[in-house]
């Protein structure tokens, strides 16, 4: 099947870092209203650096593939790594997705920044607004096909 890279499929078939963290520093939680997917992620952040990392995903295989990969590609970082992280950097570390698909990487951006703006507001610590303004992304808003 050539639809889906190999990369995306092992993600899909073994997801890194899925779960919760008790305690989180920050949790970001997303949703697409055409496909119905949801996204939810945990930081646990020390000092300027993203030491832990967790998702839940209730949704496709592309959005569970992106949410994995998301989360290797930030765990260990500064935070204003996994801020600028787009989601064509998801989809090309996955080896791409199908166009029609790359709305299931930009629950990951996204969810990631909320997480991050979470964190922010929580412990009162100024941001840059620009940061977390909505970004305009290619085929978000095309839907997944089925549902509608
Ligand atoms: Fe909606 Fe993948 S996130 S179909």
């Amino acid at each position: 099947m050539s639809l889906y890279s190999e990369k995306v499929m092992d993600h899909f078939k073994h997801p890194r870092n899925v779960g919760v963290i008790e305690n989180a520093d920050g949790i970001g939680e997303v949703g697409n209203a055409k496909c119905g997917d949801i996204m939810k992620i945990y930081l646990k952040i020390e000092g300027d650096i993203i030491a832990d990392v967790k998702f839940e995903t209730f949704g496709c295989g592309s959005a569970i593939a992106s949410s994995s990969m998301a989360t290797e590609l930030i765990k260990g970082k500064p935070l204003k790594d996994a801020l600028t992280l787009t989601n064509k950097a998801v989809a090309e570390a996955l080896d791409g997705l199908p166009a029609y698909k790359m709305h299931c990487s930009v629950l990951a951006e996204e969810a990631i920044r909320a997480a991050i703006l979470d964190y922010y507001k929580k412990n009162n610590l100024p941001y840059d607004p620009e940061l977390f303004k909505e970004r305009d992304h290619e085929h978000e808003h095309e839907g997944s096909g089925d549902g509608e």
